[in-house]
């Protein structure tokens, strides 16, 4: 008997940025393998029968291999019911969703997906920022700020990401922007284009602070603490008061 799995977009981190469908699989699931940044919570919503299991990979910290978080899921689901991949945000947004719908394509187990709200949609709402703007930021552009060995990845379009009229956000990128920014203002973005970071959006820990690249730089590379974070730059509109 093979049972069925929903990938389900957790959203940041708040239950009430969960969609109706999320919110009806996780109470539904008989297990719910999650994400550190899934957790929380969200968790609380699942039955009280369900075998709720974490297979979160964070920055810098010991973690289960993708390998083995995609043959785990196969495993649940061929031992039948509903499984529950919770995934931060939205599974397809720098999730590794793929690896693990091609080990379930490879073992012939059906699946759904079910989108959640992305992490940087939820920091530009609790910002009260636009993430494009009319005449000054005609382009949003999402990139990872982490390579597989956490460093800056090597072949970023750096023309493409020092676009003064775009509007980019970088996930997993605290580490890396000192030498992002290094790279940006070297490719012609001013020093003083608006930047801001957004730590553990939706989550009671939310911190949003706005700065230039400039400035975001020397912070991080003094402190970067320990939460989840996305640095947004560009043409920034005006939003909440620092
Ligand atoms: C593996 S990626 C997952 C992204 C997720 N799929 C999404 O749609 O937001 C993890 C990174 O997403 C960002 N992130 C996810 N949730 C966040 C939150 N609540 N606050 C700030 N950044 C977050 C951080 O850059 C974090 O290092």
């Amino acid at each position: 008997m093979s049972g069925f799995v929903s990938f389900v977009g957790a959203g940041p981190g708040d239950p009430d940025l969960l969609t109706v469908r999320a919110l009806d699989r996780i109470k539904r699931a008989d297990v719910v393998l999650f994400d550190d940044l899934a957790a929380g919570p969200i968790l609380a919503h699942a039955g009280a029968g369900a075998d709720l299991v974490g297979v979160g990979k964070r920055a810098g910290r010991p973690s289960p291999k993708q390998d083995h978080v995609s043959r785990l899921l196969v495993e649940y689901a061929q031992a039948g019911g509903r499984v529950v991949r919770l995934k931060a945000g939205d599974g397809g947004m720098f999730g590794r969703l793929e690896e693990e719908l091609t080990a379930l394509r490879a073992a012939g187990v059906d699946f759904e997906i079910v989108p959640g709200v992305p992490s940087p949609f939820a920091a530009a709402a609790a910002a009260g920022i636009p993430l494009t703007r009319r005449l000054s930021a005609r382009r949003v552009q999402f990139v990872t700020g982490a390579d597989i060995s956490g460093g800056l990845p090597p072949d970023l379009n750096m023309a493409a990401l020092a676009d003064p009229m775009a509007c980019t956000v970088v996930f997993m990128g605290k580490r890396t922007f000192p030498a992002l920014a290094r790279a940006l203002i070297a490719h012609g973005l001013p020093s003083d284009t608006p930047a801001m970071l957004a730590e553990a959006v939706a989550t009671p820990e939310q911190c949003l602070t706005r700065s230039t690249i400039a400035r975001l730089a020397a912070q991080l590379a003094q402190d970067r603490g320990t939460k989840p974070a996305l640095v947004f730059y560009g043409p920034l509109a005006e939003g909440y008061d620092d």
